[in-house]
């Protein structure tokens, strides 16, 4: 399957620093073409700004941080998803780990914003993973398990239409990624319970890894069988190491 590498600034950018960045992927994908789906992700103030960066071109692809799980009304602060998807948005991360920690978001809430997106005619990204101590104490799976199990029970089959993104919460921003098997195995009980619910469709659901994914460790967390992309914090920020990692999805 054709893999995604998706970027994602979190709350990270400047209009100046935005348009380097922008111009420096560009020319860099140019110079070499992806084999793979690459998807930037800003803060949402920045969506027009490199909505306009972005256009004319196919190489990158829009993306947004997060989508409101209503559909309009009196929710301040929120962004809709049919707003996204006036901006060019295509993907859209939903229950990044970050947004379950720091603004409660339960697992329930999450499948909704993804049936939202999906609603608007965006890809979401669903994030899933463990905390350190959840790892600890065995309950690697059960956690994903329960998080996969609410986006199933609001959405059934339309999961087929949606991307998940494993993502470890002691990997993330720590410079300690999981090691590819230790991800795979993740990986790969995600896709079995997948392929409970949707059977044969499971196979074609891309599964990225996130967390502290760099040039360095992406070519053999790529290479494992149920890993189809990845969701990249840090080193999305830097042209070369970004680029680095889109050069490895093949
Ligand atoms: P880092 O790549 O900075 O660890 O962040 C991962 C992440 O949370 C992407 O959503």
């Amino acid at each position: 399957m054709r893999k995604l590498i998706a970027g994602n600034w979190k709350m990270n950018g400047a209009l100046v620093a935005n348009q380097t960045l922008i111009h420096a992927l560009l020319d860099g994908l140019r110079a070499q073409p992806a084999v793979c789906d690459v998807a930037l992700c800003p803060p949402a103030v920045y969506l027009a700004q490199v909505q306009a960066l972005l256009h004319g071109q196919d190489a990158i692809a829009l993306g947004a941080q997060d989508a409101s799980e209503h559909e309009a009304g009196a929710f301040t602060g929120d962004t809709a998803a049919a707003m996204l998807h006036e901006f060019g948005v295509r993907y859209v991360i939903v229950g990044h780990s970050e947004r379950r920690s720091y603004q409660g978001e339960s697992d329930a809430q999450v499948a909704r914003k993804a049936q939202r997106a999906l609603a608007a005619g965006i890809t979401p990204i669903v994030c899933v993973g463990e905390s350190l101590l959840e790892r600890e104490q065995g309950q690697t799976e059960a956690v994903v398990a329960r998080q996969l199990a609410a986006l199933l029970e609001c959405n059934g089959n339309r999961v087929a239409d949606m991307a998940l993104a494993y993502e470890p919460l002691w990997a993330i921003g720590t410079g300690h990624a999981a090691t590819p098997q230790q991800a795979q195995a993740v990986h790969a009980a995600l896709r079995a319970r997948l392929h409970d619910a949707l059977g044969a469709q499971a196979a074609d659901v891309r599964i990225l890894y996130g967390g502290s994914m760099n040039a360095a460790n992406a070519a053999s967390l790529l290479a494992q069988p149920d890993i189809d992309g990845g969701l990249i914090g840090g080193a999305s920020l830097k042209a070369p190491d970004f680029l680095e990692i889109i050069a490895a999805a093949r």
